[in-house]
């Protein structure tokens, strides 16, 4: 028998805070002590029970080299805990103080063209040198042991956006350890040289020591070394992280860590890093100019429950209004912070935090909106909307340990996306995070909703899975997919998939090689467009669409086609192909169709894998369901800008209003229903 208390418990980022947290990044070494006494009052008045504490704070942990200064923190902890505050305490070792730089030169990032880059802003180290690893490492440790047994201490986070700023540095330090990386991958020089196949140019080398990162080069630069340095790169940060880490799971084995993470951040393999973090966390600052942006910010947060295994993540980050470091900063609309709120706890947030929690007066962030805005308090729209939001949260608690299902998940490879964006390709303009966002709209507007997995995925449970662009074949997937379509799956693949192996090498005897069976056809070749270049595409029931980016030349080898080429010399062959396979079936889509076409395709798939949307609602209405053993958790959130009306099948019950709705629920402009009823 399942223990749903267990279960329960393990839902929780702590068991230490049994709600849904809620607070911002506090940096009160920015205020005068006075001010710290009006912070504690107003987070209570607020509903904050979590803050992020020190982020930026080494140079005020560490003034000099060895000497450490935490009375300030002691008291800020001892205050927080006094009023029933918890904190998510920072390793502060997210930006290291002026004197490591004069002390260590060497610790400052160097870019591809040679340029060492200097303090003054932040994040200015390299992730390989020694002295910035060892300061942070002594500081790492005094915290741990200073705080272990803090009342408040709830949670570790570890650095701040790894590689935000600085994801590589081409020091000589750098050159050094991607050489004993290398060493360690390839074992011998000559296996090096046969996967970065050097044969080529005359870059075959003799000994490690002639290796370097991808520096600025006459032109194309190896594109394995390349590959590999991303790899490296991204490793060079994680190792950065995993030394922290082990500190505190030595010293705190108890509390749990993160790090928080920045949606599709192309250059860390977040499948790799997820594994290393007791919750995953999130940055999220959709352009509210934007009325499509929140589309996208839902698929990094099914992105971020995904890459937790479907448990409750964090939003670590957002903002109440406006940000400071786009060109044009407008505001969030009344009601928008709120709304988005909702779409992150939607799909499987169990937390909502802001970047700040009170604007800064001075620095580069002093015009990025915090919980307590410049004018303060009194007659403040911001304010009232914090408060707001923080009041109503509680009566989320029935659903912590709701978990979100999906039936079909998008495959995502960091490693093909780095493959696949380098330079010397077919297109420059196959990009991936806009093909996966083709592929999620049509989707997310009928309310489907879909997971993310890693090439090495279990696909059981899923009835569709999505691979556009999986341009790199590893870890068995050609295997994977092939056996989830024979045992009865649907399988979506986009065309410049199969192409290459893991050190980037042609999978040669016909495109896409390790796939041809399951889809039953053979690429011949592919014929990618300028910009403006288009072509068409008709269906089998005569109607005709517009194609960009691409044509495959497609011969079927078993496969029926969907939809012939109209025009140029492959005019009359397939386009689109369906494949029956064992007991499922396989689509194959080469080229991307305009957006009408990709919802028609996505509709039959859907329907014939029997998957169907949370709920029939009006446009720009998104659904949501959470659920756990016996209770359903509906979120129902309004993003147009009139009030709409939603049908309901069962009785249900809103838990931000108590309303019992029976037929139908009225939302208003920008408005949120959460409705719980039985499973
Ligand atoms: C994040 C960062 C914060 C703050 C914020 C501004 O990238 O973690 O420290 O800079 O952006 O939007």
């Amino acid at each position: 028998m399942i223990d749903t208390r267990t279960t329960e418990m393990q839902e929780l980022i702590s068991p230490k805070l049994p709600h849904i947290f809620y607070g911002g990044d506090y940096n009160p070494e920015q205020w005068p002590k006075a001010t710290w006494q009006e912070d504690v009052r107003l987070m209570q008045e607020a509903g904050v029970n979590v803050v992020s504490l020190g982020i930026f704070a080494w140079a005020w942990l560490e003034p000099r080299p060895g000497e450490y200064h935490f009375e300030w923190l002691d008291e800020i902890m001892d205050l927080l805990h006094a009023h029933g505050i918890m904190v998510d305490l920072a390793t502060a070792t997210a930006s290291p103080p002026p004197w490591l730089a004069k002390l260590h030169p060497e610790s400052l990032p160097v870019t591809a063209d040679g340029v060492r880059l200097s303090p003054g802003s932040r994040q200015q180290y390299c992730p390989s040198n020694h002295a910035y690893r060892e300061a942070a490492q002594a500081l790492v440790k005094q915290l741990a042991e200073r705080y272990r047994d803090h009342p408040a201490l709830i949670l570790w986070h570890i650095g701040n956006e790894y590689g935000c700023h600085i994801p590589d540095c081409y020091c000589d330090q750098s050159a050094a350890a991607f050489r004993e990386w290398l060493q360690q991958r390839y074992g011998t020089i000559e296996a090096l040289n046969d996967a970065w196949g050097t044969a080529f140019w005359s870059q075959r080398y003799g000994t490690w020591d002639e290796i370097n990162p991808p520096r600025a080069a006459p032109t194309f630069i190896n594109p394995t070394q390349q590959l590999d340095w991303r790899r490296f790169s991204s490793d060079a940060l994680l190792e950065c992280y995993e030394q922290e880490r082990s500190i505190l799971k030595e010293i705190t084995p108890d509390v749990p860590v993160t790090t928080n993470f920045m949606g599709f951040f192309k250059p860390l393999d977040y499948w790799k890093w997820a594994r290393r973090e007791d919750v995953v966390s999130n940055d999220s600052y959709p352009d509210p100019s934007d009325p499509h942006s929140h589309v996208a910010q839902a698929m990094s947060y099914d992105l971020m429950r995904s890459l937790g295994g479907g448990k409750p993540w964090l939003l670590m980050e957002q903002v109440t209004s406006q940000v400071q470091w786009r060109p044009h900063n407008p505001l969030k609309r009344p009601g928008q912070m709120r709304l988005l709120s909702y779409q992150a706890l939607a799909r499987g947030a169990n937390g909502i935090m802001f970047f700040q929690w009170r604007a800064s007066q001075a620095g580069a962030e002093k015009f990025h909106g915090g919980m307590v805005p410049h004018v303060g308090t009194a007659n403040s729209r911001v304010w009232d909307e914090v408060r707001k939001l923080g009041a109503e949260l509680p009566r989320l608690d029935p659903l912590l340990a709701a978990r979100v299902p999906a039936d079909i998940a998008i495959l995502l490879d960091w490693e093909s996306w780095w493959a696949v964006e380098q330079d010397a390709k077919p297109s420059q303009d196959v990009r991936v995070l806009s093909q996966i966002l083709s592929y999620y709209a049509p989707l997310f507007m009928r309310n489907i909703t879909v997971d993310f997995v890693p090439p090495n995925a279990d696909l059981h449970g899923y009835k569709v899975v999505l691979a556009p662009n999986l341009y790199m074949v590893r870890d068995d997937i050609a295997q994977t997919l092939e056996q989830f379509v024979s045992n009865g799956g649907t399988l979506v693949m986009s065309f410049f998939s199969g192409i290459v192996d893991e050190r980037d090498h042609i999978l040669l005897g016909g495109y896409p090689a390790p796939f041809r069976r399951v889809l039953g056809l053979r690429v011949e070749e592919f014929d990618p467009y300028v910009p403006g270049q288009t072509n068409h595409i008709r269906m089998s029931d005569g109607s005709t669409y517009t194609c960009d980016l691409w044509s495959d030349v497609i011969d079927l080898e078993g496969a029926e086609a969907l939809a012939y080429w109209t025009d140029d010399f492959y005019a009359g062959r397939p386009a689109i192909t369906r494949h029956a396979f064992g007991q499922g079936i396989s689509y194959y889509l080469g080229t991307r169709p305009e957006q009408v076409c990709m919802e028609q395709i996505l509709e039959q798939v859907c329907n014939e894998a029997d998957v169907r949307p949370v709920l029939a609602v009006p446009p720009g209405v998104e659904v949501v369901r959470r659920e756990n053993a016996d209770r359903s958790f509906l979120f129902v959130l309004n993003h147009t800008t009139s009030a709409v009306e939603i049908g309901l099948n069962q009785t249900a019950h809103n838990l931000l209003t108590g309303e019992e709705h029976s037929e139908r629920v009225t939302l208003q402009s920008r408005a949120v229903a959460v409705l719980e009823s039985g499973r």
